[in-house]
């Protein structure tokens, strides 16, 4: 199938899926996108933001910084070379570490899923974006939020965008 028509077909499973009020993503579980993208892009450095039980962190194996304020990964998510952890929450993290100091390339990776409002999140980007250099890629989850009911400004336990579509127009802005 030519990409235009993988497009089309795309587009007709979207059409379907919302007639039928089903709201939920069609494409890769986001766990399994970060492990086919830490395969494909094989990183030399890693940067979490949020980072909770390790899932998103053991999608990687090269030297890694993960930063939250309530920090409990798994055995597994460490293991790798280097895995250096910081209980803060990001704003304290980026103000009082030198990332540039640990990863003096500038990191390969950056992947942001902490606190889940459009404020917290435009401030990890702009803050991991000084630790990149010229081919990073960031990752930046809960832009896109299937349904409305998992957005808004406070959590009410369980699945939780926030409000982090609100930060899309500045990322789409973004160069
Ligand atoms: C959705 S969870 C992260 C899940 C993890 N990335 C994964 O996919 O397995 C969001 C995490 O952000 C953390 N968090 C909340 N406020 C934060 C802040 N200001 N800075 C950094 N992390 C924060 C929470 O403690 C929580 O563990």
């Amino acid at each position: 199938m030519n990409e235009q028509a993988a497009h089309a077909e795309g587009r007709e499973v979207k059409r379907e899926a919302e007639a039928s009020g089903d709201r939920r993503h069609r494409g890769l579980q986001y766990l399994a996108f970060l492990k086919r993208f830490s395969q494909i892009a094989r990183p030399n450095s890693y940067l979490e933001i949020g980072t909770r039980d390790g899932s998103s962190l053991a999608a990687f194996d090269c030297d890694a910084i993960c930063v939250d304020p309530v920090m409990r990964p798994k055995p597994a998510a460490l293991n790798r070379g280097r895995t250096l952890a910081f209980q803060m929450t990001s704003d304290r993290f980026f103000r009082e570490h030198d990332v540039l100091g640990i990863f003096p390339g500038g990191v390969d990776v950056a992947f942001l899923d902490g606190m889940h409002r459009f404020e917290f999140l435009l401030r990890d980007l702009i803050n991991a974006e000084r630790c990149c250099h010229a081919r990073s890629t960031v990752i930046v989850h809960d832009c896109f939020p299937p349904d409305p009911k998992l957005t808004g400004r406070v959590s009410a336990g369980g699945a939780w965008a926030g409000d982090c579509v609100e930060a899309r127009a500045d990322l789409e802005r973004a160069p």
